[in-house]
């Protein structure tokens, strides 16, 4: 079973705060969103596999470690997840992003999904799918079933906020996968968001409504 880890560091725990106040407006949500998600991708990539190598420092050859191949692709679910990638980039800058698009259907709650890009070669790949909020798990859901469909077998999923049922959910679909979220909320209201949440993520950080 794939762990469920939260991540409480009292930074994240700090920033958090910050965004979830409804006043808090689009400029300062989309810095402290992809803050936290560097915060965050510190703890996500720390099993991130090593391998030894032999480095020549000004006074001695020595044996070091250096991380051992496996490329990560950063995949936001779109189009909140956006909101992540900047931030998790900053730490790991030549990580590729792959895109995969699901609009949440306003009357079923349910997840369409309508754009996967991907790059190469996934089997060999560490891939991060992003996405600020799991609330019901199903575009999570819906976006490791197309990872997977793709040859992916090394996922985690990181978001922010979490709902109890979403979590559930995605654990039930994907026992294999690691998820990781900054905090986990309360529960699902009648209209599908968490309580207490942030609102709808993607219009905070892009401003729409
Ligand atoms: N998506 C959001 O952006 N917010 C929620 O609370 C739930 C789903």
């Amino acid at each position: 079973m794939g762990k469920f880890k939260v991540l409480d560091h009292p930074l994240i725990q700090h920033k958090l705060s910050i965004i979830r106040d409804k006043d808090c407006g689009t400029r300062e949500f989309r810095e402290v969103v992809n803050e936290i998600a560097e915060l965050m991708a510190y703890e996500v990539s720390r099993d991130m596999p090593l391998e030894d190598c032999v480095i020549e420092t000004p006074i001695a050859k020595a044996k070091m470690k250096h991380l051992a191949g496996k490329k990560v692709v950063i995949v936001p679910i779109l189009r909140a997840g956006l909101g992540m990638v900047d931030g998790i980039l900053e730490l790991i800058p030549a990580a590729k992003v792959g895109h995969v698009g699901m609009y949440r259907d306003e009357k079923t709650l349910k997840p369409v999904e309508y754009f996967v890009k991907m790059p190469d070669n996934l089997a060999s790949r560490e891939i991060f799918i992003v996405d600020p909020m799991l609330a019901t798990g199903g575009s999570a859901i819906m976006a490791v079933d197309a990872l997977k469909k793709r040859g992916a077998v090394s996922i985690k999923f990181v978001c922010l906020v979490a709902a109890p049922e979403g979590v559930k959910a995605l654990r039930k679909a994907h026992p294999d996968i690691d998820i990781f979220a900054a905090a986990l909320d309360d529960h699902l209201n009648q209209d599908g968001y968490i309580v207490p949440g942030l609102g709808d993520a993607g219009d905070r950080l892009f401003g729409t409504k």
